[in-house]
């Protein structure tokens, strides 16, 4: 695989640490200029110090985001596009895991708060939200490419999408167990969240079908020792602890090291390879089959316009630019 040094700009969500934060550096080391978010300034500041010097032209642009706030989301992509003229690649990537169940309110129709639960927020509806409001960047840059490449959104969802589950979405939304009762699971509002990521790709990419712009999703391997479980309690953070342990001696099998993480990433993001992929889910970069939920287009459909719903857009994005 060869990259060359090259004029892009990619936006990186979740760049302050773990996965993010290595492909953030990797695309900068070829030249990119790389905009990332986080909500820890102190990390962003390293991040930026890193990219400065990674190669001689690329800059980095750090956005301090908390994406539980759908209002910051929605100005972090009144930003972008105000300040840059290009968008080559999205990189959804910030992500979180809970052992306890909290919940943020969205503010969609400015008249009633929905509460919703905050991995199910952070995880998927913020990207979801960040991506529709891109789009009409993201076309712009690939139409203005004289080789008319397309631009990209990657997303970076996880094997464990094959234990979520989307079919009571109320109950995902809220973060409670089927029929509203209060029992919380953190894995599997993860689980679920994941698969969002999944059915969310899928359903882009058939609706930027011929726009020139592609959407992918990865799987980029286990990997204990990023930050994921920093918020987790108990057995998984035990359990991720002593698998930390083994990945650092040799990551094989379902385990991978940050770099081949991050390489993934990397090279959905600007490979030539995969220039033309969309709506594929890949473990690492080998492309693989997803839970059979992703061909539910019934189901996928109603996670769109659920989402929409929540954050506030028609459910007809990304047909209509919401900012225009
Ligand atoms: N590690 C694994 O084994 C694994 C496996 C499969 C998939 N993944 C996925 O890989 C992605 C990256 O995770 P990682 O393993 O690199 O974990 P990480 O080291 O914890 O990185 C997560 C990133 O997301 C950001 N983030 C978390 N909560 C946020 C919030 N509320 N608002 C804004 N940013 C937030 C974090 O920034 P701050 O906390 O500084 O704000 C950080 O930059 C996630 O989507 C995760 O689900 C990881």
């Amino acid at each position: 695989m060869s990259y060359s040094s090259e004029d892009s700009t990619v936006l990186v969500t979740g760049a302050t640490s773990g996965i993010g934060r290595e492909a953030a550096v990797r695309l900068a080391e070829r030249g990119a200029t790389v905009l990332f978010t986080g909500r820890d300034r102190e990390a962003a500041e390293a991040v930026l110090s890193a990219v400065r010097s990674a190669h001689p032209e690329s800059a980095g642009v750090f956005y301090r985001v908390d994406f539980a706030d759908l209002d910051a989301v929605r100005e972090l992509a009144r930003t972008v596009r105000a300040d840059h003229d290009r968008l080559d690649a999205l990189v959804n990537n910030a992500g979180t895991s809970r052992s306890e169940r909290a919940t943020t309110e969205t503010s969609a129709d400015r008249t009633t708060e929905a509460e919703v639960e905050l991995t199910f927020a952070v995880n998927h509806l913020a990207p979801f939200l960040l991506t529709n409001l891109l789009v009409p960047l993201l076309r712009e840059t690939a139409n203005n490419r004289p080789e008319s490449a397309p631009a990209r959104v990657v997303t970076t969802t996880s094997g464990l999408h094959e234990r979520g589950s989307l079919s009571d979405l109320d109950a995902v939304v809220r973060g409670t167990g089927a029929g509203g009762d209060a029992t919380f699971d953190g894995l599997d509002a993860y689980a679920d969240s994941k698969l969002a990521n999944v059915l969310f790709t899928v359903e882009l990419a058939d609706r930027l079908a011929g726009s020139g712009v592609t959407a992918n999703c990865v799987h980029p391997g286990w990997i204990p020792q990023t930050g994921l479980v920093r918020n987790a309690t108990g057995f998984s953070r035990l359990f991720t602890g002593a698998a930390a342990l083994v990945a650092s001696v040799a990551p094989v099998g379902p385990f991978e090291s940050v770099e081949g993480a991050a390489d993934a990433l990397v090279y959905l993001a600007r490979d030539p390879e995969v220039a033309d992929v969309s709506g594929a889910y890949f473990d690492r970069r080998e492309r693989a089959t997803p839970a059979p939920e992703a061909a539910d287009e019934q189901l996928r459909t109603r996670l769109w316009n659920r989402s929409a719903e929540l954050v506030g857009l028609p459910a007809s994005v990304p047909e209509t630019d919401p900012l225009s």
